[in-house]
């Protein structure tokens, strides 16, 4: 589509149509109300970037689970960046791709759930691929950081390669290796950091690990506590 307001909607309109099916790619050049994690936009330049999502049918996956959707898009993300930058690129907790200090690619990850299985997943994925410039802090795009434009059709395709591999390993039950490769490639992991909670207070924790549902554990004091998204944001 040469635009649309949101690629996920637009998923998402179809799922309840009863007209998408697994593999479904819904991409555009420009989305006048790009959605972002928790209730932010997603703005991005006319041509310049790959904005789109993906429809899944992962069966196979408990609602209480969906953790591993998230695992399964990082990973994609991460292994395609990966093949084009080669150097810095880290999963910031819970599913931005960074590379060093900013952020290259968004993720929203939306489930539709009937009984106890997840029906549907809409991965909508936003990778900053030659756009140079941003608005906002901490961003960066590939072709900033590899001081070189990139073909979009060929990162989607790679992607798209990714995205195939890494579902597969799902679909055969490597739940625990996709976790362990996902946590050991966190930004800031094992290293001692400056935090905000929720009250804005300032603390230092050293990331450990993600645990089964998905909660950063984040070492304080000595003691290794669970956070969600809520409970802890981080300073850039
Ligand atoms: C974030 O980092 O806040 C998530 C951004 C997700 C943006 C993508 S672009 C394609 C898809 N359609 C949307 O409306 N959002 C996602």
């Amino acid at each position: 589509m040469p635009t649309c307001h949101s690629t996920n909607d637009i998923a998402a309109e179809w799922i309840g149509k009863n007209k998408a099916k697994h593999g479904d790619l819904f991409i555009t050049d420009y989305q006048t109300r790009g959605r972002g994690q928790r209730g932010n936009t997603w703005e991005t330049q006319p041509g310049k970037n790959l904005t789109f999502s993906v429809v899944l049918q992962v069966p196979f996956i408990k609602p209480k689970d969906n953790f591993l959707l998230t695992v399964l898009c990082s990973l994609s993300l991460y292994d395609a960046l990966e093949s084009f930058l080669h150097t810095g690129i880290y999963i910031k907790w819970p599913n931005d791709m960074y590379r060093y200090d900013e952020k290259i690619t968004g993720l929203l990850i939306e489930n539709f759930v009937k009984g106890n299985c997840i029906d549907f997943c809409i991965a909508g994925i936003g990778i900053n691929v030659n756009q140079l410039h941003f608005d906002i802090p901490h961003a960066t795009s590939m072709a900033a950081a590899a001081g070189q434009d990139f073909d979009l059709y060929e990162v989607l395709q790679t992607l798209l390669l990714c995205f195939e591999k890494r579902y597969f390993s799902l679909q055969n039950g490597k739940n625990q290796e996709l976790k362990d490769e996902y946590c050991q490639k966190l930004y800031r992991l094992d290293q001692p950091h400056q935090f905000k909670n929720t009250d804005n207070e300032l603390f230092t924790g050293v990331i450990r690990s993600v645990n089964e549902t998905g909660y950063l554990m984040v070492e304080v004091k000595g003691k290794i506590k669970p956070f969600d998204l809520k409970e802890i944001s981080f300073i850039i």
